[in-house]
């Protein structure tokens, strides 16, 4: 399973990919405004900034909700680093937008997905990406992860290039279930990501092992 970032946040990109796990960042409008991020040069800089971080997929979500809008951001977008895949909604115009941005050789992540029938178009449009969001369904007391299950057998039965990335994770244990579904990637939190590695035993184990050490050293 690849490991992307969900943020916008420099500090939080450079931790990960220190980590040595990355493999690429999604972000959005709101995840934008939260770095205080606003203005056409600046939100073009700042993509640029992330994709010098990370050598992987960087999504950046064009704003418009019309066709043209989306074509004339979207090539905007993708024109400013060869690691840009353009985000677009699942909506009528964000189709027809993915399908003229696969047939230009510019690659999209179809974002804004809660149904599997969106995800199948998506597909069907040439999305390299489709993100269903697993918490937010959660959130409304859906199964997130049942849509993912979903998605996978579709894609799966018709052998569909489009990768499935798992969005709106929110916690470590999504990230699990992702994975045994087979979800392609992930994307959330580090805090969901570095909380993979949290067990009691691990902590304690470690410990004992120091003490004994310094007992023997001692
Ligand atoms: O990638 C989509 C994601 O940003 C949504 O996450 O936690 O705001 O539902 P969340």
């Amino acid at each position: 399973m690849k490991f992307f970032i969900d943020t916008a946040n420099l500090d939080q990109i450079r931790d990960a990919q220190a980590l040595g796990i990355l493999d690429g960042v999604t972000t959005n409008p709101s995840l934008m405004a939260k770095e205080g991020i606003s203005g056409d040069e600046a939100v073009k800089a700042h993509y640029v900034a992330i994709c010098e971080i990370v050598d992987g997929d960087v999504s950046a979500e064009v704003i418009a909700t019309d066709y043209e809008g989306m074509i004339s951001e979207g090539r905007v977008l993708a024109d400013l680093h060869a690691n840009i895949v353009v985000k677009v909604p699942a909506t009528l115009a964000g189709i027809r937008a993915i399908r003229w941005f696969t047939d230009n050789g510019i690659r999209t992540n179809c974002t804004l997905i809660f149904s599997a029938g969106q995800a199948l178009l998506a597909a069907k449009a040439g999305a390299t990406y489709v993100s269903p969001f697993v918490g937010r369904l959660d959130d409304i007391s859906s199964d997130g992860l049942q849509l993912i299950e979903k998605i996978r057998v579709i894609f799966d039965n018709y052998d569909y290039g489009t990768e499935i990335l798992a969005a709106s994770v929110r916690h470590s244990m999504h990230i699990i279930e992702c994975a045994e579904i087979g979800a392609d990637i992930m994307t959330g939190p580090l805090s969901a990501i570095v909380g993979l590695l949290k067990h009691p035993l691990t902590d304690s184990g470690l410990a004992q092992f120091l003490a004994d050490h310094a007992k023997a050293k001692g």
